[in-house]
């Protein structure tokens, strides 16, 4: 079942909660909310008011992207906000181990992200902690950007271990996806699907949704 998590940083910020309402009826399974430090990436965008904001007007699931250095400065704050999944950079944690631990010692599910160059073997030991690993197919940042075609490799060499060890882990692909690439992306095993600019500038949200996950 493939699952369809639009980027709320493509909405108009003067317009989140009729922006949270159309995905709600348009079909979205998460609400992806891009969180960024002007740091670990050069933008900055929202924090966790925005995430507490958003939560009192939605039961679908807040899927929290944390792009920002030290996340174990916030995580207690974004789970109190209400993020429902909770998913941290691997290269902005020294101590990845003790952050998953305190994600789950939250209540959430945690999952982690890699940047495109970062190798999928760096969460080896770890694989079995966590719920969900996000390949960013993009530089992180910003929205509207291109397409990292090798990460596609990422994603097929990341499915075979998930599926030899029988682990009940989803792939999430972050960035530059849309209708000309979904497909590639889930038949190299992805299973959640984030867009931003495919769904927000989409004449039809509905019809944008239900295509990404191959519907039409
Ligand atoms: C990039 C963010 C993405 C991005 C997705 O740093 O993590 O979630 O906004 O937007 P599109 O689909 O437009 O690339
Ligand atoms: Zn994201």
């Amino acid at each position: 079942m493939i699952k369809v998590a639009p980027s709320i940083l493509s909405a108009d910020f003067t317009k989140i909660y009729e922006a949270v309402r159309m995905l709600e009826e348009s079909g979205a399974d998460y609400i992806h909310c891009d969180v960024m430090d002007g740091m670990f990436v050069p933008n900055i965008t929202f924090g966790q008011k925005m995430v507490n904001d958003i939560r009192r007007h939605t039961k679908l699931i807040l899927d929290v992207h944390l792009m920002i250095n030290s996340p174990e400065r916030y995580i207690d704050e974004f789970a109190m906000a209400g993020a429902d999944i909770i998913t941290v950079q691997a290269e902005a944690c020294v101590h990845l181990d003790r952050i998953v631990q305190q994600i789950k010692y939250n209540g959430k599910k945690c999952g982690v992200a890699l940047n495109p160059h970062t190798p999928v073997c760096v969460l080896e030991n770890i694989l079995a902690q966590i719920d969900m690993v996000l390949l960013m197919s993009v530089n992180p940042g910003f929205g509207g950007q291109s397409f990292i075609p090798y990460v596609l490799d990422k994603a097929k060499a990341l499915r075979k271990i998930i599926n030899e060890n029988s682990y009940a882990i989803d792939i999430e692909m972050d960035g530059g996806l849309g209708p000309h690439n979904v497909r590639d992306a889930i038949e190299a095993g992805v299973n959640v699907i984030v867009a931003g600019n495919a769904v927000f500038t989409a004449e039809s949200m509905t019809e944008a949704i239900s295509r990404l996950r191959l519907e039409k």
